[in-house]
């Protein structure tokens, strides 16, 4: 047998259970349109929600930043990393979310690998959602810290969790903020309220909750006004800010803790000044006007209404993900490859990053979107849906 035989059958596998991952490749900027393989189609899968991927204002600052200082940090952040754009970046992120203070790292995934192996050891005890993020779930395996998985949102049985577990002293709790597969949004008060009666610490997860809920975009803890009751803010500007970058926005001494340990930190060079540059001009942005996210609820609610009367299933989503429940992963993709063939870009998305039995095209909604666009998808899915007899 090669030694590389059991690469061949896992591929082959993938093939036949029909979770073979064909990627597609864009070949435009990323807006409501995109050229995908030669085809100019709408774009329904970006978490674009803002529109900022190709904003002209976020593009100006990227190339100046260039100019202003070129295209590498050329260093770790510790060693010779951080620039004055950094520093910019962090203080307008903590102002923007409301903390004492913020550290950027390079992407949303490392924000996770950064703070939960430096906040639990061996001794402490983690309390996860079941269907967090695998960000998450790969920060809980850096750590020796025992894992207590609690069923989804359930509140009720996280409280028992932590009573069983009262005698460990120290505790964190984890949890996405809205759900990135199902849009649908973590009890963060429930959870709040039982992580203070245990003395336990709260990390929320805001990737796709920033840009998106609370006050012009300030995320999840905004939403449910909970300033001041959630230890760690963490999120991505992969997703409404339209760039690339991760940052932990919480109290000053955890940051500073973060500052000196954290591995993504010491041992992976610093974001590139025109992606800092590009975050930096999105805060700007949303600090003074809250038009773009109205825009991304008013496209959500119109596309979601309509959908739902067409019969689809869209889950349990309480923010602008769009599930697109269609089962098994074949009728996914099959469903996905009709879409395309009409001019819509809307990815299957199939097990592992869903469960098995729960494939689904996960809608995307964009401020960027006009309504002629979301009419023009409506009208794609009602003909693919009918196809296919996810719908009659
Ligand atoms: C909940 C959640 N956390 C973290 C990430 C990772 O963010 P990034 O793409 O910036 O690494 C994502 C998205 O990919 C996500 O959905």
């Amino acid at each position: 047998m090669g030694k590389h035989e059991f690469i061949e059958q896992a591929l082959q596998n993938l093939h036949e259970q029909g979770l073979y991952n064909t990627i597609r490749t864009i070949e435009s900027s990323v807006g409501a349109w995109v050229v995908v393989e030669g085809k100019r189609v709408l774009n329904m899968c970006s978490n674009n929600y803002l529109g900022f991927a190709n904003d002209e204002r976020l593009c100006t600052a990227a190339k100046k930043a260039i100019d202003d200082y070129g295209v590498g940090p050329g260093a770790v952040r510790s060693i010779a990393g951080t620039m004055s754009l950094h520093i910019e970046l962090e203080e307008k992120l903590a102002e923007f979310k409301g903390t004492e203070s913020a550290l950027s790292v390079q992407s949303g995934l490392n924000t996770n690998l950064a703070t939960i192996p430096l906040l639990m050891g061996k001794e402490d005890v983690i309390f996860t959602d079941e269907l967090n993020h695998a960000s998450i779930i790969d920060g809980c395996r850096l750590t020796k810290a025992k894992r207590v998985i609690f069923p989804h949102r359930d509140v009720e049985t996280l409280r028992r969790l932590l009573e069983e577990n009262k005698e460990i002293e120290k505790k964190l709790i984890i949890t996405d903020g809205v759900f990135s597969m199902d849009g649908d949004l973590a009890p963060l008060p429930g959870i709040v309220d039982v992580a203070e009666e245990y003395g336990a610490m709260v990390m929320v997860d805001d990737a796709h909750g920033e840009g998106v809920l609370g006050s012009h975009g300030r995320g999840i803890v905004d939403h449910f006004g909970l300033h001041g009751r959630v230890d760690i803010e963490a999120g991505t500007m992969s997703k409404a800010f339209g760039v690339m970058g991760g940052y932990v926005a919480g109290s000053a001494d955890i940051v500073e803790y973060l500052r000196q340990r954290a591995r993504p930190f010491l041992f992976s060079s610093a974001a590139t000044p025109p992606d800092v540059a590009a975050c930096i001009a999105a805060i700007d942005i949303l600090q003074q006007t809250d038009e773009p996210v109205k825009k991304l609820w008013e496209n959500a609610r119109y596309f979601k209404e309509n959908m739902v009367a067409l019969g689809f299933d869209t889950g349990a989503s309480e923010t602008p993900i769009t599930p697109v429940m269609l089962g098994e992963a074949k009728t996914a993709w099959d469903f996905s490859k009709r879409l395309f063939s009409e001019g819509v870009f809307g990815t299957a998305i199939a097990f592992p990053t869903v469960p098995r039995g729960k494939a689904r095209i996960r809608v995307m909604l964009s401020a960027a979107h006009s309504k002629d666009d979301l009419d023009f998808a409506l009208e794609k899915f009602e003909k693919a849906g009918k196809e296919l007899r996810v719908i009659s």
